[in-house]
């Protein structure tokens, strides 16, 4: 193909992709299979391969994402991003509305009400058409660029359709859709990654990937809510002169307006607009905290004027938690994986906040002695912007003086091992790691998730058939089943395993043989022993041996490996069974011992104290570069300290130490040359 032939297929795939993802992210319209639409993307990709000149940043091919960023960079808002004045009383919002006609004195105008969004807000700049940039709110007046995360939410258009100012700015909230959320939460917890709380928080995350590609998978949704246009920009007597007009004309641009705005004309609009949102938004498919008031007539903005912190022509009314009283049927014990115990309240079923409600956690010990919980309490659950009902007290109204107080258990509800408390927890857990059901199915399921050995083929329904059949009491079993062992196992459940699953679990275990001894450390699943404190201590014992023999002291001597995990360290090695665990993985085949992958002397006898960031490494990557040519990463410096090893941003109070201490400060650059890069 020649470069113009490929120039013209590219602008004809773009336009046709362009226009299906918008029709089924806007519309939701399917105009091809997604078997048609991923041959088209799939052209497009290599098309752009073959001749990356004509790859333009516009192209939809961006969605897939692929860009990696260590840092985002910051940037200084054009515009200030201001927050809103907010309250929960509908009093307070009456005095806006009589405040607001007050200052304007006579003058006609209205308000839009719309919704508040619930999640993170963001800027866009678009110029000449095309998405140029996107930022955090940060502190509001400087924020952090996520454009390459941001052009992977199929809801912000990458070029704009229609007619559309030259350079302009639209604001809105990223939010993450409950479904999406809760589908990726169940991916989480399979994966063995801690769930997100809400998705609030989960949105906000996912902005703040390093790989945009892992961005692009969690499916965000982008509300436009504000556009505002540098000085200059022609407004009176066009669209942009209400906010009304604004969004209208944003939703022809191509982004995504909820169609839930309405313009008001009196504080009866008003009210009507909280009123119904308030009771219907548990029908929305994402979050929303609260109601905008915002005066529609732009040009009454700059005569209302803004205080120091938000403007005086808007207002946000939050909603408050919905709250309901309901009987307490029972308190249930449930046992994780690490074998912590969470009470759980059942409750007489109540419809709150869109859902029915049966239980609800008690989180732990403590919290439920402040309750003070009774035999037959009502408990006052509530539910706020998240999805998960809370409870919040107790309908003390509601109790019955004869009633006895309920205690937190003192043995395992599931092996009747009586629980322990670690200093400083609020909650209980049961010790018998290696015995209690939920916690050695919490350990297997533990040892081969991806992060850990990554043995996929066994799920936690294979891992409870292994266990059901007998082959399985602990980690160490997995490296001596036998294929026919295996097969037939479970014959009629949907994690039945026949010839080929055998194999590819055989396989796959034996595969685990190679993964490095700080996965193996880790995969261990000793307590408070997560992936970067395995690294650290395998960085500084090197082998199983010197671990086992460590003394809580030299444990403590890890940096950040504090006195808890050294002891929960060193009581895991202290227990003979232990011991026989790691003979048996050892002579399994299993990694126990670091690889030696020095590459030179040339750092040997010197001690570097890392701060700041760098272009070439991550903190943790110049470390292991400072130890691979025979250095030490000390964690505070003193007079031993060879080089402070300076990136952009270093902590002043290091800088002044090392300067106190004439310590020589070496630069990235340096360091490079230091080491004959
Ligand atoms: S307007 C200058 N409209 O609520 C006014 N904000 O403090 C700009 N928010 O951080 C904000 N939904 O992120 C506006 N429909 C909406 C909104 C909204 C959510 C967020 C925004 C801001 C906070 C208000």
């Amino acid at each position: 193909m020649t470069h113009t032939q490929a120039q013209q297929r590219i602008a004809e795939l773009t336009e046709l992709i362009d226009r299906y993802n918008y029709e089924y992210y806007m519309n939701d319209r399917s105009l091809v299979s997604d078997f048609e639409f991923d041959a088209l993307l799939r052209e497009l990709i290599d098309l752009e391969q073959a001749f990356p000149d004509l790859s333009l940043p516009t192209s939809p091919t961006r969605r897939v994402g692929g860009e990696v960023n260590k840092t985002f960079r910051q940037v200084e808002h054009r515009f200030p991003m201001l927050s809103l004045g907010n309250t929960y009383s509908i009093a307070e919002i009456e005095d806006f509305e009589s405040r607001t006609r007050k200052l304007l004195d006579g003058t006609p105008f209205t308000y839009t009400c719309e919704l508040k969004y619930d999640g993170v807000a963001i800027g866009l700049t678009y110029r000449h058409g095309e998405l140029v940039q996107a930022v955090t709110r940060g502190n509001g007046m400087v924020g952090d660029d996520i454009t390459s995360n941001v052009r992977t939410i199929p809801t912000v258009p990458l070029r704009l359709k229609g007619d559309y100012p030259d350079d302009f700015e639209v604001r809105g909230e990223v939010v993450y859709p409950f479904e999406a959320f809760e589908a990726m939460n169940r991916l989480r917890e399979a994966e063995g990654d801690e769930p997100f709380a809400n998705p609030r928080n989960a949105a906000s995350g996912s902005l703040k990937l390093q790989n945009s590609a892992e961005c692009a998978k969690r499916r965000l949704l982008f509300c436009a809510y504000f556009m505002m246009f540098p000085d200059g920009t022609p407004i009176m007597g066009t669209p942009f002169a209400t906010h009304f007009g604004r969004l209208e004309a944003a939703k022809e641009m191509g982004f995504k307006v909820q169609p839930y705005i309405k313009e008001c004309k009196d504080i009866n609009d008003i009210r009507f607009f909280i009123d119904f949102w308030d009771k219907e938004r548990w029908n929305l498919p994402f979050g929303i905290d609260g109601v905008v008031i915002k005066v529609n007539q732009t040009d009454l903005w700059d005569r209302l004027g803004t205080t120091a912190k938000s403007p005086r022509w808007a207002i946000a009314y939050k909603f408050k938690a919905e709250q309901v009283s309901t009987p307490l049927l029972s308190v249930t014990y449930q046992v994780g994986r690490t074998g912590i115990v969470t009470p759980v309240a059942n409750m007489q079923p109540v419809w709150l906040g869109g859902t029915m409600v049966r239980r609800a956690t008690l989180n732990n010990a403590d919290f439920m002695a402040k309750l003070d919980l009774h035999e037959d309490d009502s408990l006052l659950v509530e539910k706020g912007g998240e999805i998960i009902p809370k409870i919040v007290g107790v309908d003390l109204s509601q109790r019955n003086p004869q009633a006895q107080p309920i205690n937190y258990v003192s043995a395992c509800p599931v092996c009747g091992t009586p629980l322990v408390r670690s200093e400083g927890e609020a909650g209980f857990y049961c010790p018998n790691q290696d015995g209690c059901l939920p916690q050695l199915l919490g350990h297997l399921e533990h040892f081969v998730s991806r992060k850990a050995m990554n043995i996929e083929s066994l799920g936690c329904e294979r891992l409870r058939l292994l266990y059901d059949a007998g082959l399985v009491r602990n980690v160490a079993d997995l490296y001596y089943l036998h294929r026919n062992q295996l097969i037939g196992l479970g014959t009629d459940t949907t994690a039945s395993i026949q010839e080929k699953g055998a194999e590819n679990i055989l396989r796959a275990i034996e595969d685990s043989k190679q993964v490095p001894f700080e996965r193996v450390l880790f995969a261990l699943g000793i307590r408070y022993v997560g992936e970067v404190g395995a690294k650290k201590l395998v960085r500084y014992f090197g082998n199983i041996d010197a671990l086992m023999d460590a003394t809580v002291m030299e444990l403590a001597m890890v940096e950040d490996v504090g006195e808890v995990t050294a002891m929960a360290v060193y009581d895991y090695f202290a227990n003979p069974d232990h011991r026989t665990l790691i003979s048996r993985l050892r002579e399994a085949g299993v990694q126990m011992q670091a690889v030696d992958n020095r590459v030179s002397n040339r750092l040997e006898g010197m001690t570097f104290v890392v701060s700041g960031v760098f272009d070439h490494f991550s903190r943790e990557e110049i470390k292991a570069s400072i130890e691979q040519h025979g250095g030490k990463a000390g964690g505070s410096i003193s007079s031993k300290t060879t080089y402070l090893l300076a990136g952009a941003k270093m902590g002043p109070e290091k800088l002044r130490k090392a300067q106190q201490l004439g310590v020589p400060i070496l630069t990235e650059a340096e360091y490079l040359q230091l080491i004959g890069q």
